[in-house]
């Protein structure tokens, strides 16, 4: 069956307390927002986001994730001012009427429900009749709207707000989702009234308008886990809780070895290929890619390419980094850097670098790439030995086999097969000790 879909996105999300508006706080690195729309692009042609508060910024954000499909989705910008609610988010115009949409099926969605699958909406819709309504239960269902089933077909839902004590006993609440077919909308939006504790048109009211015009609405049991609301940043920590879970399971699921995973964090966008292991405490972010690695405890790993490697524990991978048969040990930094067949063991910041097969580098090794100005590229050829504590300052270039002495600060490029070292050289004074703390008694030694 072809369906429309709207999602609300239009309200003032005031109970999130952050300038960022509601739909664009993330879940594991992606804006809710753009999970909707996700979702709802797997099984509709016909997208309609209707935005008010914010609505040029959430615009660019959907935009620009989803630019391939931007065909597919229409923008509207509620008449807030004069229909405020989630009634009156669906209003066109002056006059209460109805979004064009191309299809006699609409399915709305809140826009707050970053959780919901296209598995899930597929489930919600063959369950339906001509109007549909989404319930679960809760043993605190504070902040929902209330709904009374009487034999079994839902009669009215009362928001939270306008709820006697009786009423917010009630533990079946409306999840936010619904199936209206287009006429029924055009006929009742327009008697929506306003008359409640927010002052607003409510959704929610066209179910009690169906049940008087004699239009049964059953209530489809669905999986909160799947269309919980986000209001609050409480919420939001909750649902992403939910979406790691999933995460970390699909990866499992898919071969990936992961000790303590409720441990573990990771986004949408990151991706594993043939066999992982992950350790405790591991964040990967973005559009990290994992190859047949294993990443040790409490390394963060930000939209990188880590193959065939080893990573930790407590290494840090910022962005546009590629790593290839290497090892990389604790307390190494690296920001868009290449290294292939490459060891840093200890204590090093590589950034903006380019290391080549069997090179070594020591303990505490820095490249100095930023110089107050600009950032400059540091280039390393093949079996490179980088002594401890030497410094690299960029812009340089290192041939293949070149072996540098700890301490090197190295200013210069190297050709191949240089010895490169650069410090003062040692001196030992006698009893320099003794003439230093006691030179009292230093003539008697
Ligand atoms: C709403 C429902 C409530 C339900 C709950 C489920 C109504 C009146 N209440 O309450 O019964 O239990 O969702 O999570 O619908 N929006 C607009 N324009 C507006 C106001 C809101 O587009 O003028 C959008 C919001 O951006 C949001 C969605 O509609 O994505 C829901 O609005 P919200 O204020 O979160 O409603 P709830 O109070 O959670
Ligand atoms: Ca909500």
């Amino acid at each position: 069956m072809p369906v429309s879909i709207i999602i609300l996105a239009a309200g003032a999300g005031s109970r999130m307390r952050s300038s960022l508006p509601k739909v664009l706080h993330k879940i594991c690195g992606q804006a809710m927002l753009s999970y909707s729309v996700t979702e709802a692009l797997k099984i509709s042609d016909d997208i309609h986001i209707v935005l008010f508060f914010h609505h040029q910024k959430i615009r660019e954000y959907i935009q620009n994730i989803h630019q391939n499909d931007l065909n597919k989705i229409t923008f509207h910008l509620q008449n807030h001012s004069k229909y405020p609610g989630t009634g009156g988010a669906l209003m066109q115009g002056d006059d209460q009427k109805c979004l064009p949409v191309k299809h006699d099926n609409i399915l709305i969605l809140n826009g707050d429900m970053p959780l919901i699958t296209k598995e899930s909406l597929e489930g919600f819709l063959t369950a339906r009749s001509s109007i549909a309504l989404g319930v679960f239960e809760l043993t605190n269902p504070h902040g929902y709207g209330r709904v009374i089933i009487k034999d079994d077909k839902v009669s009215q839902i009362i928001e939270e707000k306008d709820a006697s004590p009786a009423i917010k006993a009630l533990k079946t609440i409306n999840a936010g989702v619904y199936v209206f077919e287009k006429k029924f909308l055009q006929t009742y939006l327009p008697k929506l009234k306003d008359t409640n504790a927010q002052k607003e048109y409510y959704l929610t009211d066209l179910i009690d308008l169906a049940t008087k015009n004699h239009i049964d609405v059953p209530p489809i049991f669905v999986n909160p886990k799947h269309f919980m609301g986000v209001n609050s940043k409480l919420e939001l920590s909750k649902a992403q809780d939910v979406m790691l879970e999933r995460l970390r399971d699909q990866a499992m699921e898919q071969g990936v070895i992961m000790h303590a995973p409720q441990t573990i964090y990771l986004e949408t966008g990151v991706s594993f290929a043939g066999e992982c292991e992950i350790e405790p405490g591991v964040c990967l972010y973005g559009q990290t890619k994992i190859i047949n690695s294993h990443i040790k405890a409490h390394s963060v790993i930000e939209d990188s390419t880590i193959e065939d490697s080893h990573i930790g524990p407590m290494a840090h991978i910022r962005p546009k980094c590629n790593i290839s048969q290497s090892h990389i040990g604790n307390f190494v930094e690296l920001k868009a850097s290449k290294l292939s067949g490459v060891k840093a063991g200890h204590l090093s910041y590589l950034g903006d670098c380019e290391i080549g097969a069997g090179s070594n580098v020591g303990a505490g090794v820095i490249t100095c790439n930023y110089d107050g100005k600009a950032k400059h590229k540091t280039i390393i050829g093949k079996n490179v030995f980088i002594g401890s504590d030497s410094q690299l300052v960029a812009p340089l270039k290192i041939a293949s086999n070149v072996l540098i002495g700890s301490g090197t600060t190295m200013t210069k490029d190297a050709k191949e097969g240089d010895l490169v070292i650069s410090r003062v050289r040692q001196e030992n004074k006698s009893w320099g000790f003794y003439k230093f703390f006691t030179p009292d008694q230093a003539d008697k030694k």
